[in-house]
């Protein structure tokens, strides 16, 4: 089941990425393909079609993240849960043996044996994907935070159906990438306690006394990688913070809701897509943090700036076409390169 997961999610990561990197090939041979691909990938003010064929307003962004905050809270929750109850840095036998004979009548998957028998290594990875996701939670609440409160989404903006599911897929696939090794454990886990609540109910259930200390040390435990890691995703999440707060603002100065302008400063002043960028940092935090061992979480990497420069690249051409006073020094995404 586990190698089912990883499996899937790897092929899935691919087949999302292939297409992007063919269609940016420089063949003249593959220009309609590129154009097709663009179809389905434009939103807001690069996809200038008059037709609205296919396509769902911009502002139903809110849906992914509002996807992404259930789904990131509740494998995050279930992975804590299952870290700090099944693999403990720091050995708690009675919790452990409290917990295991009350759900399980002496032997299963929550027996005592198997937690104290849990290699070294196993556990470190569990409370590493723990703190991934912790991370990935703090993505996604600031990014349903800015949809709802900062981005004035233009009424006529809109974004093709494909990339609406696209979108959706992403927000499911990505949380679950950075825990598929254990995901389906954890939700044996999961599902046993909810089930034993369902049938037992909340008085029959075994007191679990919370060391909160004991939920947070391991994950301090964890090595620089994870920290170095940590420092990048913040570097890029601050900076996507203040990009996202100037595209915000931009209308505010204008007199219409959907007019567009040339956004300034902060890393807007080196390039046309600077909130791509912070996204590419972003996640290349989130491989540095798990130790750049899993193939998993370097695919979905892959996908995110394939997706990303794909974007970035026809933003920066817009802009261009779009404003004669455009900046020539600035680049389309990744500063000095391209
Ligand atoms: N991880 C991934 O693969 C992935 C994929 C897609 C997006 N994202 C992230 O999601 C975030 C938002 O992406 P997006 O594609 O929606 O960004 P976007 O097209 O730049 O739009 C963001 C908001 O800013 C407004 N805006 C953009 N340029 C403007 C200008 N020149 N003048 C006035 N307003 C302007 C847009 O208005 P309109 O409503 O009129 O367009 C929209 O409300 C980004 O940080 C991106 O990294 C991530």
């Amino acid at each position: 089941m586990k190698m089912v997961l990883v499996a899937l999610l790897r092929a899935a990561w691919v087949a999302a990425t292939l297409p992007i990197l063919i269609a940016s090939m420089p063949f003249s041979r593959l220009n309609s393909f590129h154009r097709a691909l663009l179809g389905f990938a434009k939103r807001g003010k690069i996809m200038q079609s008059s037709s609205n064929k296919f396509t769902v307003p911009q502002r139903f962004f809110l849906h992914f993240y509002v996807v992404a905050v259930v789904w990131t809270t509740l494998l995050v929750l279930a992975t804590w849960l299952y870290a700090y109850v099944m693999t403990p840095v720091v050995s708690e036998p009675l919790l452990f043996s409290t917990i295991a004979s009350h759900l399980t009548g002496g032997s299963h998957i929550f027996s005592f044996h198997k937690s104290r028998s849990t290699p070294v290594e196993y556990r470190i990875r569990v409370w590493q994907s723990v703190f991934l996701l912790l991370l990935m939670e703090v993505q996604v609440l600031r990014r349903l935070y800015e949809t709802i409160y900062v981005f004035n989404y233009s009424p006529s903006a809109r974004m093709h159906i494909f990339g609406y599911l696209t979108g959706l897929f992403f927000y499911t696939a990505a949380p679950l990438s950075l825990c598929c090794i254990f995901a389906p454990e954890v939700f044996n886990f999961a599902a046993n306690l909810v089930a034993e609540f369902i049938v037992k109910g909340k008085g029959h259930m075994p007191d679990i006394e919370f060391d909160w200390w004991g939920c947070v040390n391991p994950l301090l435990k964890l090595g620089w990688c994870q920290w170095i890691g940590a420092a990048i995703f913040i570097w890029g999440w601050i900076h996507q913070f203040r990009c996202h707060a100037i595209l915000g603002s931009l209308r505010e100065q204008s007199e219409q809701i959907d007019e567009y302008v040339i956004p300034c400063g902060d890393w807007f002043e080196i390039v046309s897509s600077p909130h791509y960028l912070a996204e590419i940092v972003i996640y290349a935090g989130l491989v540095v943090a798990s130790g750049g061992a899993d193939l998993t979480i370097w695919l979905l990497f892959g996908f995110v700036v394939a997706n990303l420069v794909f974007a970035a690249a026809e933003t920066h051409r817009w802009y261009r076409r779009k404003f004669d006073n455009y900046p020539s020094n600035r680049l389309a995404i990744i500063p000095f390169v391209y």
